[in-house]
């Protein structure tokens, strides 16, 4: 439902971006851009309009690669908004990197997802609004309140038209077991379970797949992917105990790191659906079996609902 102006002094604002442009429609709302520039010894300067004083800002900005700047950017940014004079300010992050590290698994490892929360708890937002984070239960680590919304039912009406009546739902990993049963339901298509050893950030090894997957078409998702090793090895995996040629990939954040092209260069798989929580990762642009769905329907909806002290009811996570 698009918010008129009138009803509102809540102001977005973002790097100018494809998502931020939609949502900023999607709210009849402009988003006020954050000016960006960057000192020659790498330093990066933001600046922030005179609109948002005296007003509730949302602040939208992704995670991304380079994951550092973006970082910055974003912490540079909230110490604007604050000085700046606004009276509340909501991060809306759509891709929360570092998510991955939230245990440690050998003496002397840093705990990255507690490292992340710090730097946001310096930005001193007091609500943040996340997607698919890739363990929620790292909320736990942020000092205020978070908001964790899914992309799944967005994800869901993409795969839909693409999954048969000879589909399988497949996780690549025992960590996508719960995603994947949720969509198997929706779906109305059985279930399968790869299991996943992760060797190195670039290698993984793969073992039993627990389901049937002889001459069906896999649907493959998770929350994520980055450089596309996960589901190599789970699609090597599907198709060497017989699954069919012909399989999906779903992921909520499409990270695309380097050497991704390679990993999913297999004509096996025909289609990967990821939304745009990752701005300035051009996939669809080299490679034609990617899809983007728009998270601005849900985040619009989320800064709404923010705005008027709505409940976020159906756009939240489920267990
Ligand atoms: C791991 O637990 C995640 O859910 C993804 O499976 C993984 O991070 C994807 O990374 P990559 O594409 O590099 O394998």
């Amino acid at each position: 439902m698009p918010l008129p102006d009138s009803s509102s002094r809540l102001v977005t604002v973002s790097l100018p971006s494809p998502l931020s442009v939609a949502i900023g429609k999607a709210l009849a709302m402009e988003t006020t851009p954050l000016l960006l520039e960057r000192f020659p010894d790498g330093e990066l300067h933001v600046a922030v309009s005179s609109s948002v004083r005296g007003r509730p800002i949302a602040l939208l900005q992704s995670l991304g690669p380079p994951i550092g700047d973006s970082m910055m950017t974003m912490a540079l940014a909230a110490d604007a908004i604050h000085r700046a004079g606004a009276t509340s300010l909501a991060g809306i992050v759509p891709y929360l990197a570092y998510a991955r590290q939230d245990r440690r698994h050998a003496e002397g490892e840093s705990l990255g997802a507690a490292v992340i929360a710090a730097l946001f708890a310096a930005c001193r937002f007091d609500r943040l609004v996340m997607v698919d984070v890739h363990t929620p239960a790292i909320e736990g680590f942020f000092a205020c309140p978070v908001e964790h919304l899914t992309a799944e039912p967005l994800l869901a009406q993409a795969i839909a038209p693409l999954a048969g009546a000879d589909g399988v739902v497949v996780a690549p990993d025992l960590g996508a077991a719960k995603l994947a049963r949720r969509h198997a339901r929706r779906l109305g298509l059985p279930l399968a379970i790869v299991h996943k050893t992760r060797l190195n950030p670039r290698e993984v090894s793969t073992g039993e797949v627990v389901g049937d997957v002889r001459n069906r078409r896999p649907i493959v998702v998770d929350d994520m992917i980055s450089t596309g090793t996960t589901v190599a090895a789970a699609v090597d995996a599907l198709l060497d105990r017989g699954a069919l040629p012909d399989v999906v990939v779903a992921a909520t954040h499409g990270v695309f790191a380097p050497g991704w092209q390679a990993a999913l260069a297999s004509d096996a798989i025909r289609h990967v659906v990821v939304t745009d929580s990752v701005p300035g990762v051009a996939a669809d642009a080299v490679d034609a079996r990617v899809q983007r769905v728009s998270l601005a329907p849900l985040l619009a909806e989320a800064i709404r609902a923010l705005d008027l002290g709505l409940p976020l009811g159906a756009l939240l996570t489920s267990a």
